[in-house]
């Protein structure tokens, strides 16, 4: 069941014995489903905005009896900044999000440095954050912003596991021949 998370009044009580991972703007939500598939032991935790599509990645997991996705419908800031305990997250996956590469729409990117210093309390220590974009401004916008934060190290490791899982935006730019950058980091305060 899709649970809706609005404002400071929705809350996510996370399960005590499993690690839980967290594919947030997760969109149509293949990568979930593999993850999913790859971790039976693991929570998958799935968040978006766009209850349609979210909807649709609940049929799959009806369909196909997933028993360890929990789609979230809620803002990402809402997400970090009421909904979730601090030290919940074992991993943390922000997979070609929204670029907004237009000058006057800047302040609509997700992935600041305000972002992801909040973000840095969901993730347990040695927890991993994923970032992934096509856009190399934005890319470079990202590496800013984390590069403000201490907590955050940057490593090659963390995913090697899921180096072959690829997100429905990441497989439809491949097609047309746009690459993807992959950025690791382990959160180390
Ligand atoms: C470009 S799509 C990428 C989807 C998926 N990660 C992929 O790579 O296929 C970005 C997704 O992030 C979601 N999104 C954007 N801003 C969000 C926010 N503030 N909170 C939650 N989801 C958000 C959008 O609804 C959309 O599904």
């Amino acid at each position: 069941m899709i649970q809706i998370l609005t404002g400071c009044y929705g809350r996510w009580n996370p399960p005590e014995s499993n690690q839980i991972e967290l594919d947030l703007g997760c969109g149509k939500g293949g990568y979930l489903l593999l993850l999913a598939k790859l971790f039976p032991e693991r929570l998958i935790l799935g968040a978006d905005v766009m209850l349609g599509r979210l909807r649709k990645i609940q049929k799959k997991i009806d369909r196909g009896n997933i028993k360890n996705v929990q789609l979230l419908r809620v803002n990402a800031w809402n997400l970090i900044g009421y909904c979730l305990p601090d030290h919940t997250l074992s991993r943390v996956h922000i997979l070609c999000p929204d670029p907004w590469p237009k000058a006057r729409h800047r302040s609509k990117r997700l992935v600041t440095s305000e972002f992801l210093g909040r973000l840095a309390q969901k993730l347990i220590p040695g927890g991993t954050l994923h970032l992934s974009t096509d856009d190399d401004q934005y890319n470079t916008f990202m590496m800013d912003a984390i590069a403000q934060l201490p907590c955050y190290q940057k490593t090659n490791q963390g995913i090697n596991d899921v180096i072959h899982c690829k997100t429905d935006f990441e497989l439809r730019f491949e097609k047309i021949g746009l690459s993807v950058n992959h950025q690791v980091f382990v959160r180390v305060v």
